[in-house]
């Protein structure tokens, strides 16, 4: 993975350390994590660093500890064994990652507790290496969505950076939206030619894979759009049927991107299908036409809940005054999640934190029905990168709940809403950096219109 770091990163990473340094006078260690054995220490399943390190380091290096002070970095990893290289090839010596990282000096794991002392950290998820970080700090240490002290002060700084992506950044998070287009286009091409849900993955992914990407997350390709984040793909495509794909390409140094589409299998909208899709696409449109620094992301949220409420009414599936309906939630029947995430080294990025990112100081997640979703509540900022993604849905859960039923009786027309029945959910989801004067939507070119994307399914 070294051979991705070129002189370009190397400046943005040194700048990273330096303004953490600067923000922090604290030192600092972070843990790559390790790679999960399944049945033998040698089968591991696929490695993922932690992002916190890969912010700093630039590369996935595995079983590696950065130590960060004063704007300087120094790397603590064991060297290869000749049994790694015999499994998994040779690698370069500590010494030369160090040097590829501009690392101010390198030292073996055994090492780390002569650092130990009053330094911060953020727990990983991985149980192995949180023990590792609990004996050479030779304190506990709790989840990442509770931090406390020297390690809740790193976590603000992390947050402080990470909320505005740098050039760097921006470039990667490019690329893996450019390759995501490209796998949406050829899920879409090959939709006519497939039997299930699987053979649209397979084809969405081998793009990913040839471009030495990997997925962002489990990708979500499901006749099922009902089901937020379904993981089967065993569903046969029938002509009546919409797919809902909700797949993204991660960067090979650990950039997301995180799309949706959603489109006829049969390569023909049906009227209720086009009239609910041109719904959620007015949504998305509103939303982005809103986007610019200052704005409140709940606003935007807002924005889609308005769209998508005066939509239900005009085609007589909701019943009611607007601003009524939205008062009462009305909207989140249909509508259940958040407008979108923050995006960046991880898909929901910062989201180990809780809501340390996605919510500004002193504001608290609201647990109304129509609000208990959104996972960012910030004034937007030029640099930062979002999702916007609405939807509709009808999730058997909340329309057949017998408490919906009694709230809501007076706001659903159930009688209109069955000639829906085609629509099991339509989310679209683009990647969304802010600009000083207005957004660029990184992942525009896959189309969103409802003719262009059947011209797409023809292609
Ligand atoms: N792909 C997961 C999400 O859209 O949040
Ligand atoms: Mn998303
Ligand atoms: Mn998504």
């Amino acid at each position: 993975m070294t051979h991705h770091y070129t002189p370009e990163l190397a400046t943005t990473l040194k700048q990273r350390r330096q303004t953490l340094g600067d923000r922090l006078t604290t030192p600092v260690l972070l843990w790559s994590g390790s790679a999960p054995a399944r049945n033998f220490p040698a089968n591991h399943h696929p490695f993922r660093a932690s992002s916190h390190f890969l912010y700093f380091a630039g590369v996935p290096l595995q079983d590696a500890v950065i130590y960060l002070h004063q704007g300087q970095l120094t790397l603590f990893m064991e060297d290869a064994t000749p049994a790694d290289a015999l499994w998994h090839g040779s690698s370069p010596t500590r010494s030369a990652i160090a040097d590829r990282l501009g690392a101010a000096a390198h030292y073996p794991l055994a090492e780390l507790r002569q650092v130990a002392q009053g330094a911060a950290t953020i727990p990983v998820q991985n149980a192995a290496t949180r023990q590792q970080q609990m004996q050479v700090l030779g304190r506990p240490l709790g989840e990442a969505n509770a931090l406390q002290g020297q390690d809740l002060a790193l976590a603000e700084a992390l947050v402080a950076l990470k909320l505005v992506q740098d050039d760097g950044a921006i470039a990667a998070l490019q690329k893996a939206a450019n390759v995501t287009v490209k796998a949406h286009l050829a899920g879409m091409a090959q939709t006519r030619h497939a039997k299930t849900e699987a053979e649209v993955r397979a084809a969405m992914e081998m793009v990913i894979m040839a471009s030495q990407m990997e997925p962002a997350y489990q990708s979500i390709v499901t006749t099922h759009g009902e089901v937020l984040h379904s993981q089967t793909y065993h569903h046969s495509l029938n002509p009546g049927d919409l797919l809902l794909v909700d797949v993204g390409a991660e960067h090979p140094l650990g950039w997301a991107a995180d799309v949706t589409r959603t489109w006829p299998v049969s390569g023909q909208w049906s009227d209720s299908q086009r009239a609910i899709y041109e719904v959620v696409l007015a949504a998305h449109d509103a939303c982005i036409a809103r986007i610019q620094p200052g704005i409140e992301y709940r606003d935007i949220h807002l924005t889609a809940a308005k769209t998508i409420t005066e939509g239900l009414v005009a085609l007589g599936i909701l019943k009611g005054d607007v601003a009524t309906l939205m008062e009462r939630s009305a909207h989140a029947l249909f509508f259940p999640h958040g407008i979108g995430h923050l995006l960046g080294l991880d898909v929901h990025d910062m989201e180990d934190l809780g809501d340390l990112a996605g919510y500004a100081p002193g504001r608290k997640r609201s647990h109304d029905y129509g609000m208990q979703y959104l996972r960012l509540n910030r004034p937007l900022q030029t640099g930062m990168t979002v999702t916007i993604e609405p939807g509709f849905y009808q999730v058997p859960a909340i329309l057949e709940n017998s408490k919906n039923r009694d709230t809501f009786a007076d706001c659903i027309n159930w009688e209109r809403l069955a000639d829906f029945k085609d629509v099991r959910g339509i989310r679209i989801e683009d990647d969304v950096l802010v600009t000083e004067t207005g957004c660029r939507v990184l992942t525009s070119a896959l189309p969103t219109q409802a003719d262009e994307v059947l011209q797409c399914l023809k292609s």
